[in-house]
């Protein structure tokens, strides 16, 4: 190897040597760029009000947690608007206090509850679960919260009650895409909604969900509290709720109404199921640049599989 002494190198030299690590900082550039087509120009969130919570081990994962920068900055918030740096660039325009969700319908004790009062109403937990979106992406995400079931049980549903409802807000001063305009996209239905049968809203997994990585939601993520079933796809997931109504008919859900064909109410993860107009057989999860096999229920077969027992799931996708 030879090896030169720094009086040995011509002027010329090293101005080609600058020139050399510009160009390579360029190419550097532009190749992240092209590698990982996820990375945004928006920035991910300050930090917010931390919120702690006993790591629950039983819902450890050996996939690692998907970075606090995409989670906060590759978001579905449709409400925000209808690109993946939308929620991030708006997010400030949601103000998540003073909040409150109404629990009714079919339930001996329904109530209003302020959302500082509802998140202290059980012990919180981390739970680290799968997110699989029905576009084909997927993240690893350390959630906070307390299972849903407990404040199910807590408002005592009815014998009428065979559905649970969940709205998100709707208010077009805080999210400029619920604005009727026509420079604005507005492809749904609002307010969104979504919902789960009443044994899956009842079913360990199902998180009712105020916090991530240690802090409270961030905008983007659904902010001040959002639901979180990990076997469905993420859409399942309704954000910044308002409402959570105990129902005896099937909910129409937001996205079913757009386009029926396309988004069932079950959305269970199924590689078996194709969207029609795309394959759900893998998935790209986010910072990773190579696909994976979608696993079915998004890997929690063990846990949910006995919910559908006899179903059709070609039928009930
Ligand atoms: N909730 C509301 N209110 N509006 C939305 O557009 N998008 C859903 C779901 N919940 C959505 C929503 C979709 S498609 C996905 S994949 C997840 O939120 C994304 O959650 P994340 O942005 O926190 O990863």
């Amino acid at each position: 190897m030879l090896i030169r002494h720094a009086s040995d190198i011509a002027s010329s030299e090293i101005t080609d040597y600058q020139l050399y690590l510009n160009r390579r900082s360029f190419l550097m550039g532009m190749a992240a760029l092209v590698l990982s087509p996820t990375r945004s120009a928006v920035a991910a969130p300050p930090a917010g009000a931390p919120l702690s919570a006993a790591r629950n081990e039983q819902f450890a994962l050996e996939d690692s947690p998907t970075s606090f920068e995409n989670i906060t900055t590759y978001n579905n918030f449709w409400e925000f608007g209808p690109n993946k740096d939308d929620p991030a660039r708006l997010a400030h325009l949601l103000k998540p206090r003073p909040w409150t969700v109404q629990v009714d319908g079919h339930v001996a004790r329904p109530r209003r509850y302020d959302i500082d009062e509802l998140a202290r109403l059980f012990p919180l937990e981390e739970r680290v679960y799968r997110l699989r979106c029905v576009e084909g992406w997927s993240m690893v995400i350390p959630w906070i919260g307390y299972p849903l079931a407990s404040l199910v049980k807590r408002v005592e549903p009815t014998s009428k009650a065979r559905f649970v409802e969940f709205t998100t807000l709707h208010d077009p001063a805080q999210f400029p895409g619920q604005r009727k305009s026509l420079l604005s996209f507005s492809s749904l239905d609002w307010p969104y909604v979504e919902g789960l049968r009443l044994d899956e809203a009842l079913h360990s997994l199902t998180l009712l969900t105020f916090g991530l990585y240690g802090q409270v939601l961030p905008n983007q993520d659904g902010a001040p509290i959002r639901i979180v079933a990990p076997w469905k796809y993420g859409f399942k997931s309704a954000k910044s709720i308002v409402r959570i109504r105990f129902v005896s008919e099937q909910p129409k859900t937001a996205w079913e109404k757009a386009a029926p064909s396309e988004y069932g109410f079950y959305s269970n993860v199924n590689p078996a199921v194709d969207h029609p107009r795309w394959s759900q057989a893998t998935e790209r999860r986010i910072g990773e640049f190579r696909r994976r096999k979608t696993l079915m229920f998004n890997g929690y077969t063990d846990q949910v599989a006995a919910l559908y027992t006899g179903m059709d799931l070609q039928r009930n996708f």
